[in-house]
């Protein structure tokens, strides 16, 4: 949860409560929608003041705008409606029986593979059924992955779970090779698995605990994704 600011145009998506709203974007969940997910990043990434966060960032002074607010909006619409990764071979045997292991491991239980969409204005997004393999919630993952940094209110040890969509199609994009948890330190999905502890640890003893034929098949369904 975050503080709420005065962003103008319409919250899409944000859930207020108490005057706080739960946060969604960013490893920490410090954003609660793409607007001030966007805004932050053009501030705090790349040192751009918008209308949205019009202090600037190295002198800590106001200063007029350096991109307008529709360019901003646009690259808002943009990610609202980029397409999601789709599975491959999501009917084939070993996949199926993989995606069983997955939840029968407790996999599933923050890596959630279903979720329903609600109102939008943007028809093409109400009331869609999609796989991201996430609950957009915060988990402490125990000491190995407590990194001493905090945003908002989550401890050094939280993080939010990843969506796992794509993740068979990573290595494509990156060398061929996986840089996987938040600061890239997984070069394998297994040694992702192997990195999990707090809240996670049942998961990956359980996993460990598989035997080598389910092992695969779990393997190849995260493949597939
Ligand atoms: C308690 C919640 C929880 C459970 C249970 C869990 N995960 Fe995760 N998973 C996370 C979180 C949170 C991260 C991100 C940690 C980080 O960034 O350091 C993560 C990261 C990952 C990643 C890396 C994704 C990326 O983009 O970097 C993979 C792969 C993964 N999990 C697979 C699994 C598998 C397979 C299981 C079951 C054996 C599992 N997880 C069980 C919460 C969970």
């Amino acid at each position: 949860m975050g503080v709420v600011k005065d962003y103008s145009t319409e919250r899409l998506g944000a859930m207020e409560q108490n005057g706080l709203y739960v946060g969604r974007f960013g490893r920490k969940s410090g954003a609660y929608d793409l607007l001030q997910q966007t805004a932050q990043a053009y501030n705090q990434d790349i040192g751009v003041v918008s209308d949205f966060e019009p202090i600037d960032p190295y002198t800590h002074e106001p200063q007029d705008p350096e991109v307008a607010t529709t360019v901003v909006n646009d690259v808002v619409f943009y990610l609202r409606t980029l397409k999601a990764p789709i599975q491959r071979n999501s009917d084939d045997a070993e996949v199926t029986a993989g995606e069983q292991v997955f939840i029968a491991v407790g996999c599933a239980k923050c890596h959630r593979p279903e979720m329903t969409t609600g109102d939008s204005p943007i028809a093409a997004l109400a009331h869609k059924t999609f796989r991201p393999f996430t609950d957009l919630l915060l988990h402490d993952m125990g000491q190995g992955l407590d990194d001493g940094y905090t945003e908002g209110n989550a401890t050094s040890a939280e993080w939010r779970t990843p969506a796992l969509w794509g993740l068979g199609l990573f290595p494509d994009s990156q060398g061929g090779q996986y840089f996987l948890m938040h600061d890239g330190r997984a070069h394998s999905i297994e040694e992702a698995i192997d990195m999990h502890g707090g809240e996670a640890q049942g998961a990956r003893d359980a996993f460990h605990a598989l035997p080598s034929g389910e092992r695969d098949r779990l393997m190849t369904f995260l493949q597939s994704l």
